[in-house]
């Protein structure tokens, strides 16, 4: 949406309030549920608070897609999203789920917003090792449309899943790496829809390989590169599991400078051996890509999660050998994160595993967006490695 339509939207926002907030309470009196109409309200006024602070910055660098609620009132278990005049609202799911409150909660939005119905999509969110459920199919639609992120475009699905193609609380970090892709040699693991790469491409790669189990993601991100104008010949789609492919990629002694790490908390498959638990599995995963890393240049790793009990673990890799810091418990920039690392051991002042690192910082407070700031949670905790 472009800046006049969002100023215009303000007037429409302004006009429409007041007489959406009668309309929607008589609604409420004919519910007859106080106790929900009350919540409707408070989510309203604070969405469209958080809308009037934000849209006018976001318009200003062309992004279509920003969050307006998460969960901010204890009792209102919802998340809010702008999509370019589109809402996605959901609901984290609990044990006391009414499937009459998001309806609620989402018609009060959408017509303090002045947002059609039509163009408000419901969804239900669940948590801990119901995370697969993310990536399940909810509908059949196909639909997908074009929304801007600066001056790349991504295609969106508002309607097949719970999540609609682009992550947006990690658009901070992929400016960060299209900063720093010129002439590199990019890996992107559990690419999902290729963003990452996108930003990669566009920043002056050298090369991009993107690498997904699912054809369905390989599939989008092909469409995202192609839209955006980047060629998928120097940028390589791999539908893969991710292990299977450092395997290979090691064994043919493929080199990499730059990479991007994003796994899902958990991921289960029919062959037991590809089944991830981020809590038990990262410590193989950076092993096995920092064994990918050009040693002779600063090469760099941004890993990230978004599990909310996350603690880092780096007893697979050596820190600092170079510097000489090795089997030292690490602190990060920023916020302060438990950091578990028992260190390499050492025989004679050798190490016996030299799969090392030159640093790791947590750059979280750099990486989350304004929109995604709130005190509660973090949204994603994100890793800058050098190797
Ligand atoms: C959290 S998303 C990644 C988000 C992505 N980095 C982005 O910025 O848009 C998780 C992705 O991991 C993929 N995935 C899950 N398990 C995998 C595995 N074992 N190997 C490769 N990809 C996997 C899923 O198909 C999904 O696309």
């Amino acid at each position: 949406m472009n800046q006049k339509k969002y100023l215009n939207h303000e007037k429409i926002l302004n006009e429409e309030k007041i007489s959406n907030q009668k309309k929607y309470l008589n609604q409420a009196k004919c519910l007859n549920n106080e106790k929900y109409l009350n919540q409707a309200q408070m989510l309203s006024n604070k969405v469209v608070k958080r809308y009037k602070h934000l849209y006018k910055r976001y318009a200003k660098q062309n992004i279509d897609i920003f969050r307006l609620y998460d969960w901010d009132i204890p009792e209102i278990r919802a998340v809010v999203d702008w999509y370019a005049g589109h809402l996605v609202i959901a609901e984290y799911v609990s044990k006391k789920f009414d499937s009459a409150w998001l309806p609620i909660m989402a018609e009060a939005v959408a017509q303090s917003l002045g947002v059609d119905m039509t163009n408000v999509h419901l969804k239900e969110r669940h948590s801990g090792y119901q995370d697969g459920k993310r990536y399940e199919r909810t509908a059949y639609t196909d639909k997908k449309i074009v929304m801007s992120e600066r001056d790349l475009k991504f295609y969106i699905n508002l309607h097949d899943y719970v999540d609609t193609g682009l992550f947006s609380d990690h658009r901070n970090t992929r400016q960060m790496v299209r900063e720093m892709a010129a002439g590199k040699d990019f890996l992107n693991l559990y690419c999902y829809t290729g963003s990452f790469s996108c930003y990669a491409a566009k920043g002056g790669a050298n090369t991009t390989v993107s690498v997904d189990r699912s054809e369905t993601a390989i599939q989008w991100a092909k469409e995202n590169m192609e839209i955006n104008g980047i060629s998928t010949e120097t940028n390589k789609l791999i539908k893969a599991h991710t292990f299977d492919f450092l395997e290979k990629a090691k064994k043919k002694g493929q080199m990499f400078d730059l990479a991007v790490i994003d796994p899902p908390s958990f991921s289960s498959s029919r062959d037991s051996r590809h089944h991830f638990d981020i809590a038990q599995d990262h410590p193989a995963l950076l092993k096995a890509v920092v064994e990918l890393m050009r040693k002779d240049s600063d090469s760099t790793i941004f890993f990230s999660t978004n599990h909310q009990d996350f603690e880092l673990n780096l007893d697979e890799l050596c820190i600092g050998k170079n510097s000489g810091v090795a089997g030292k418990n690490h602190s990060s920039a920023g916020d302060s994160s438990a950091v578990k690392n028992s260190g390499a051991e050492v025989e004679d002042g050798v190490f016996i595993d030299d799969v090392c690192i030159k640093d790791i910082r947590e750059i979280t407070p750099m990486t989350i967006p304004e929109d995604y700031k709130t005190p509660k949670k973090k949204i994603h905790r994100c890793w800058q490695i050098i190797v």
